[in-house]
C-alpha cells in the first residue's frame, strides 16, 4: 500500500472506532445523539487519528492499542470545530463539505453536542480495553489529551484568537496562538501514541516531540495560506473567512510569501527532527509532506 493508500485507511479504521462508541442516533436524547454523530462521522481529513496511527507504527505499537487515542483526539477536534463554527465565535455556515452542526441541528443542540463529544474522548481513554496496559501510560494519555484540549492548548487558543479580531498582532504573538489553538491537538497526537509504546529508541521521545511541534505550527500557517487562496468548493469551508471576521491569519501579518517559505520552513524542521527514528519514521516524513501541499 503507498502512504496515501495507509491514510485513507487509517481514515476508515478510525471510523469504525469512532461508529462503535458514539451513541446511537436511535437512543433518546435523539436529536443530541443524530448531532454528535453528524460532527464526528463521515468527513474530514482524519489527521490526527493518522498521526497517532503513524506515530504508533514507526515506534512498533500495534495498531488495537491506539485506537482509543485515535478516536479521543478526533472527537476533540470534532468538538472544537462545532464550537469554532457557532455564531458567537466564526459564524459559519459550511464544514466538511455540508452545512455546520448548528445549522444543521440549532445552536443550543450543537453546544451541547460539543460538550458530550469532548466528554466521550476521556471516556474512551479511560475505557478501552485494549489500550496499553500500563496504568502509567494511559493516564499519561489522558493527561496529554486534556493539556492540549484546555487552556494551555485549543481552548486558550481559541480565546486568543477571539481577543486578536481587530488586531494586528506580532508574528511571534500569531504563532503562539497558532501553537495552542491547533498545534497542541497535533502534537498531542504523536505523543500519545509514543506514551502506548512499551519502550522508546533513543532519542525517539525528543525527535517526536519536536517534529509534533513543527507540524502542528505548520498545519495552522496551511490552513491560513488556503483561507486567503483557497475555494470554498475545494475547501468544504468557507473561503476568505478570516478576513470576513477581521482575523489576522498568518498571510495577513506576514505575507504571502513569507507565510509560505514559513511552512517550507517549518516542514523541513519536522522531518529533520525525525533522525533518531530513521527508516521507521518514514510515513511521519511523508505525512508532513502531503499536508503542506494539501489543497484542503
Ligand atoms: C481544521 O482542521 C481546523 C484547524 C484546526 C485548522 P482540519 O483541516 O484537520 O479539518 P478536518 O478534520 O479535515 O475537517
Ligand atoms: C480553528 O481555526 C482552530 C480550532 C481550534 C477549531 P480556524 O477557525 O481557522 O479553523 P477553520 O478554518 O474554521 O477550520
Ligand atoms: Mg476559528
Ligand atoms: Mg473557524
Ligand atoms: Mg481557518
Amino acid at each position: 500500500m503507498s502512504w496515501a493508500e495507509e491514510l485513507s485507511a487509517c481514515g476508515a479504521r478510525v471510523e469504525a472506532v469512532l461508529e462503535r462508541w458514539l451513541p446511537p442516533s436511535g437512543r433518546k436524547p435523539c436529536r443530541l445523539h443524530e448531532a454528535m454523530r453528524y460532527a464526528a462521522l463521515g468527513g474530514g481529513k482524519r489527521v490526527r487519528p493518522a498521526l497517532v496511527y503513524f506515530t504508533g507504527r514507526a515506534l512498533g505499537v500495534a495498531p488495537e492499542r491506539l485506537d482509543g487515542p485515535a478516536a479521543a483526539v478526533e472527537l476533540i477536534h470534532a468538538y472544537s470545530l462545532v464550537h469554532d463554527d457557532l455564531p458567537a465565535m466564526d459564524d459559519d455556515d459550511l464544514r466538511r463539505g455540508r452545512p455546520t452542526c448548528h445549522r444543521a441541528f440549532d445552536e443550543a443542540t450543537a453546544i451541547l453536542a460539543g460538550d458530550a463529544l469532548q466528554v466521550l474522548a476521556f471516556e474512551i481513554l479511560a475505557d478501552d480495553p485494549a489500550m496499553t496496559p500500563a496504568t502509567a501510560g494511559r493516564l499519561e494519555i489522558i493527561r496529554l489529551l486534556a493539556r492540549a484540549a484546555g487552556t494551555a492548548g485549543m481552548a486558550g487558543g481559541q480565546a486568543i484568537d477571539l481577543e486578536a479580531a481587530g488586531q494586528v498582532p506580532s508574528v511571534a504573538e500569531l504563532e503562539h496562538m497558532h501553537r495552542l489553538k491547533t498545534g497542541a491537538l497535533i502534537h498531542a497526537s504523536v505523543l500519545m501514541a509514543a506514551a502506548s509504546a512499551d519502550t522508546l529508541p533513543p532519542g525517539a521521545a525528543a525527535g517526536l516531540d519536536h517534529y509534533g511541534r513543527a507540524l502542528g505550527l505548520a498545519f495552522q500557517v496551511q490552513d491560513d495560506i488556503l483561507d486567503v487562496e483557497g475555494e470554498t468548493a475545494v475547501l468544504g469551508k468557507r473561503a476568505h473567512a478570516d478576513a470576513a471576521l477581521d482575523k489576522p491569519n498568518y498571510p495577513a501579518v506576514a505575507g504571502l510569501e513569507a507565510a509560505k517559505k514559513r511552512l517550507r520552513e517549518l516542514h523541513d524542521e519536522a522531518v529533520g527532527a525525525l533522525a533518531p527514528l530513521g527508516e521507521a519514521a518514514a510515513p511521519l516524513r511523508w505525512l508532513s509532506g502531503w499536508l503542506t501541499e494539501r489543497r484542503h
